[in-house]
């Protein structure tokens, strides 16, 4: 996440996994990361998967193959191009921010892993606007002896920064300090899409990978920020990137660079992700992740280093065509974007060769405005989606690397709905990118390829990801229940209060288990034992309501409502479930969606 611009990531559930053997470098470390799902954004965002997307759907969803190619020549009507606007809920399988817990202060905090940012920060116990669901750390309660504010006056606090950064509280010698608290120096973090965070600079002993690899880190302790900064169960973020990005406006020296500089762990990272977490491997590369050997891409790195920068041919592949793209010189890879975002320009080129050269995909050319643009899910048979071509993005000047995004790749599935066949562009199209990167390879690419940041060496090596990637990746590791109910395919159980892998696709889940972002979790196991023995007021006051709540159905409907109460409307107060929402909105997606610009609104669930 170039924090300039945009940045990054959003927020969910986990997965982890488990040490491996062969590494190629002696004492790695390996870290667990979590998942979360896609965090709304705004449009000139690339912290998440868009918050309106638009659907599409065939009018005959069944298209025979020899219909197809007819529809190249006439059929202007065979989808509905009339775009339905509806809020993601529960986000998308297998995208979405990557994080990981680590221990500062002998305190744990969950951050999410970015590589294209350098910075640390976390929020503080006294932070005014944090979520409330955050974990914080408390300087006060540190167990390590080393927690302490950087002062305003301190040398290090960068000078001559007050009046470029517009800081209410300046020192002697022009440093910003923390409006919050004015002693210490300043920190600020600010987004493009408008998200902030701010507070004040702090040491401590952070610690990772229990306890196997820890340093004494500059990091920001936030004490405001802004409600959209991060999504609840992260609680901060962790950039991965060069030094020069950690300046805020005092520049530090980025948390892993100080581990490797303390001799805690060799100056190499590997990530791997998955629909349910993935693994980060500090200091080597772990060959278990991967089914293929490594293929090493130089790093094209700015002067100071930046981002994990690699240079890019401006000739790309579509299906099996050159095509040239200009001003496509240079990419970052980055863990903290969401999908691959390129330009606009771009994105219209290989639009371009999707409407002159593979019209036999239904939909694409047949209207004025094809389905193939950035936020646009569209309902496609496998069939369908293998008719797409690939891209394939040469990497390194001397095409070290080919990197190839298959339909099944950049249409990515949409959350819970995998049966439904809705997908969902993995592409978005940026106004403006920042200086010196023309895309940007987010966990879209990820997703498919192991990477190595082998920063000792200048360069980056890409692997095919083993599937889970090698470690059977499980939804034991997550062991809150919210944690749980976020993660993609795992279900949270009351009674046995355990994470496991969701039986069956769509529909309610019933008791004791629960999934998806409503999942009553803060009620924990009273939300449980009302379904079991009644126990205790809130028990009480659950079953209390759900009686009338039956009552006043039958009341209302007569005998025909009691089938469906009998069934399953008992427990649907208390476990909704992320899937009614996905109900709602294929449903009236497809209903609704020939009506003229009409929002979609959702419907009550039944
Ligand atoms: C940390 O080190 C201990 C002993 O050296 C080892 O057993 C354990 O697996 C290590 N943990 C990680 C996460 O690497
Ligand atoms: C990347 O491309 C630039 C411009 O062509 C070139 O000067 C530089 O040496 C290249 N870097 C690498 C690592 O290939």
């Amino acid at each position: 996440m170039p924090p300039i611009t945009n940045a990054l990531l959003p927020p969910t559930v986990a997965l982890l996994l488990l040490l491996q053997t062969q590494f190629v470098a002696s004492n790695p470390i390996v870290v667990d990361l979590e998942l979360q799902h896609p965090r709304l954004s705004n449009s000139q965002s690339h912290r998440a998967f868009p918050k309106t997307v638009h659907l599409f759907t065939p009018q005959q969803t069944i298209f025979p193959s020899f219909v197809s190619s007819l529809l190249r020549s006439h059929s202007s009507n065979s989808f509905s191009s009339r775009p339905v606007s509806v809020d993601l809920l529960g986000g998308i399988t297998k995208v979405g921010e990557y994080y990981t817990r680590i221990t500062i202060g002998g305190q744990h905090v969950r951050v999410q892993v970015d590589t294209g940012s350098s910075t640390l920060a976390l929020p503080l116990a006294e932070c005014d606007r944090c979520l409330p669901s955050d974990q914080r750390y408390n300087p006060r309660r540190s167990r390590t002896g080393h927690a302490r504010w950087i002062s305003c006056v301190n040398d290090l606090c960068e000078p001559d920064a007050c009046a470029l950064h517009k800081c209410s509280v300046c020192s002697s010698r022009d440093a910003c300090c923390s409006e919050e608290n004015p002693q210490a120096c300043g920190f600020l973090l600010r987004y493009g899409d408008g998200s902030l965070a701010r507070g004040a600079l702090m040491v401590d002993l952070m610690s990772w990978g229990s306890g196997n690899v820890s340093a004494p880190v500059i990091f920001g302790g936030i004490l405001h920020d802004s409600v959209d900064f991060e999504r609840p169960i992260v609680d901060g973020i962790l950039g991965m990137g060069y030094e020069a990005l950690a300046c805020n406006p005092t520049c530090v020296e980025p948390p892993f660079q100080q581990m490797v500089k303390e001799g805690a762990v060799d100056d190499s990272f590997s990530i791997c992700i998955t629909g349910q977490g993935g693994k980060l491997v500090l200091g080597a590369f772990d060959p278990s992740m991967a089914r293929s050997n490594l293929t090493y891409v130089p790093l094209a790195l700015s002067d100071p280093p930046t981002f994990y920068t690699m240079n890019v041919s401006n000739l790309i592949t579509v299906g099996d065509r050159q095509v040239n793209v200009p001003n496509l010189r240079a990419g970052i890879l980055d863990s903290g974007t969401t999908l691959v975002v390129v330009s606009e320009t771009t994105f219209l080129i290989l639009l371009d060769q999707l409407v002159k050269f593979h019209c036999d995909v239904p939909g694409l050319c047949d209207t004025d405005k094809p389905w193939f643009m950035p936020s646009a899910c569209v309902k496609m048979d496998p069939e369908m989606l293998n008719r797409l071509p690939s891209f394939t993005f040469h990497l390194g000047s001397n095409s070290d690397f080919s990197l190839e995004l298959r339909p099944e790749d950049y249409m990515l599935h949409m959350d819970g709905r995998r049966e439904q066949g809705y997908r969902c562009v993995g592409i978005m199209a940026m106004k403006e990118l920042q200086e010196g990167t023309d895309i940007i390879f987010g966990n879209t690419v990820m997703q498919r390829y192991v990477s190595y940041y082998d920063r000792k060496h200048k360069r980056i090596g890409f692997a095919e990801a083993a599937e889970g990637c090698g470690g059977g990746s499980s939804c034991a590791s997550n062991t809150q229940c919210d944690e749980c109910a976020l993660s993609s395919g795992c279900s949270y159980n009351f009674q046995t209060q355990s994470c496991k892998e969701r039986r069956g696709g769509v529909g309610l889940i019933p008791y004791p288990e629960c999934s998806g972002a409503r999942c009553f979790c803060r009620l924990g196991r009273q939300a449980g034992l009302t379904f079991g023995v009644v126990d205790g007021f809130i028990g009480t006051l659950l079953i209390v309501g759900v009686g009338l709540f039956v009552v006043l159905l039958y009341s209302r409907r007569g005998g025909s409502g009691l089938d469906a109460i009998g069934r399953g409307g008992d427990r649907e107060p208390i476990y909704p479930g992320d899937d009614d929402e996905d109900d709602v909105y294929e449903d009236s997606a497809v209903s609704e969606r020939n009506e003229m610009g009409k929002k979609y609104t959702p419907l009550p669930a039944e």
